[in-house]
């Protein structure tokens, strides 16, 4: 069986949804802080297969314990963690607690059950300013915000663990940017509060919550000024994680890979796929550029294709179009 922990999340659901369709059976843990329960009705209705949920907090040691006592659990997907990178700035303790020593329970307790299969959410957050793009995985890593070290942190924990005991087997999985959802639109992603990122913001506007998309600089060295990232589909990351589980049954060790689709699309390049396929009109204004952000980033997917034999199938009209239809299809997302 498989821990999917963090399941009821925006990438959790999609990746459950894959792993029961591709015939493993899971439990969720997940203590809803940033998501809600309706997403695991959803899952239920999209596999029409029971699905064991545990609503428990990963800083609750005896709470992790239990779900271990009561499952035989084989490997686990650990995608529980705040994400939130400016309120990680507000909330180091918070981000530190939560998603360190969240972890380190999780990573304490497979050990003592003899569980050393993990898939890591990483992101490509741990590759700091880089200007070098395609970025590969064994470029300098470094981080600009708490969020950031905190998957960096986590990676290094890990790699020690796999150094001291080589019957771990753990795949880091580097995330781009996740967008779109899944194309039933049953299941996509329902951000609490304000969002900052680009794609809920181009759904804030083209569902009138927002007046005006701010577009965050017109000057970066990129095709047409705007920043420049690799948008992967969400369903295609799911597949990418199914694949990382199957490897971590086959090979030992810490194996490291980016998941993006390996093409960087500019902010307009977003806005204007979005208003063509949908049919909608997402009105925006140019300020100054965001403090910290950087001109461009993509990936170079190789190492993923190669070793895993995973690579991302989904355009940018995918995305584009399968964001919308959740969207339509739940206008208070998976609210009442
Ligand atoms: P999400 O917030 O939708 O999902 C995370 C889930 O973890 C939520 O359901 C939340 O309730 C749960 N959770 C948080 N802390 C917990 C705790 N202490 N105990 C139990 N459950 C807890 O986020 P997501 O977008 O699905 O991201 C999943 C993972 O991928 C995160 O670790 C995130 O940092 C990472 N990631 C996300 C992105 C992105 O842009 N979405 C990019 C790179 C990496
Ligand atoms: C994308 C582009 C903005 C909003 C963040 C996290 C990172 C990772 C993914 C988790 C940039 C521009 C955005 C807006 C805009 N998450 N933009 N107007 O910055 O690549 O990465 O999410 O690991 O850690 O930092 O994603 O969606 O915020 O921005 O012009 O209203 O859109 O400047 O060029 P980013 P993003």
């Amino acid at each position: 069986m498989i821990l999917v922990t963090g399941g009821a999340g925006y990438i959790g659901s999609h990746t459950s949804v894959e792993l029961i369709k591709n015939g493993y059976d899971i439990v969720i843990l997940d203590n809803l802080c940033n998501s809600k329960y309706e997403s695991i009705n959803r899952i239920i209705e999209l596999t029409g297969k029971e699905v064991p949920f545990e609503k428990v907090d990963l800083l609750d040691y005896d709470g992790v314990k239990a779900v271990f006592d009561k499952y035989d659990i084989d490997a686990v997907i650990h995608f529980a963690g705040l994400k939130a990178v400016g309120e990680s700035v507000e909330k180091p303790m918070l981000y530190y607690n939560n998603n360190i020593t969240g972890t380190l329970n999780l990573l304490r307790i497979m050990n003592d059950y003899g569980c050393k299969k993990i898939v890591f959410s990483s992101s490509a957050t741990v590759y700091g300013i880089t200007k070098v793009v395609p970025v590969t995985e064994d470029m300098p890593t470094g981080t600009t915000n708490p969020y950031g070290s905190t998957k960096l942190m986590l990676e290094n924990i890990m790699r020690d663990i796999s150094v001291s005991d080589s019957d771990w087997s753990i795949v880091l999985l580097r995330y781009f940017n996740p967008i779109g959802a899944h194309e039933s639109g049953r299941i996509g992603e329902d951000p609490n509060g304000i969002p900052n990122n680009l794609m809920p913001r181009i759904c804030n506007v083209a569902t009138g919550k927002m007046e005006k998309l701010t577009v965050w600089g017109d000057d970066y060295d990129t095709h047409d000024g705007t920043g420049v990232r690799d948008y992967i589909h969400v369903l295609d990351l799911a597949d990418g994680h199914v694949a990382a589980v199957r490897k971590t049954f086959s090979t030992n060790g810490v194996m490291t890979y980016n998941l993006g689709t390996g093409i960087g699309y500019s902010v307009y390049d977003l806005i204007k796929t979005f208003e063509r396929v949908n049919d909608t009109s997402v009105p925006y204004v140019v300020c100054p550029r965001r403090a910290g952000d950087i001109g461009a980033l993509y990936a170079d997917c190789t190492r993923a294709e190669e070793e895993m034999g995973w690579k991302a199938k989904r355009g940018l009209e995918d995305m584009c179009r399968d964001t919308y239809r959740f969207l339509i299809n739940n206008p208070n997302g998976y609210s009442e």
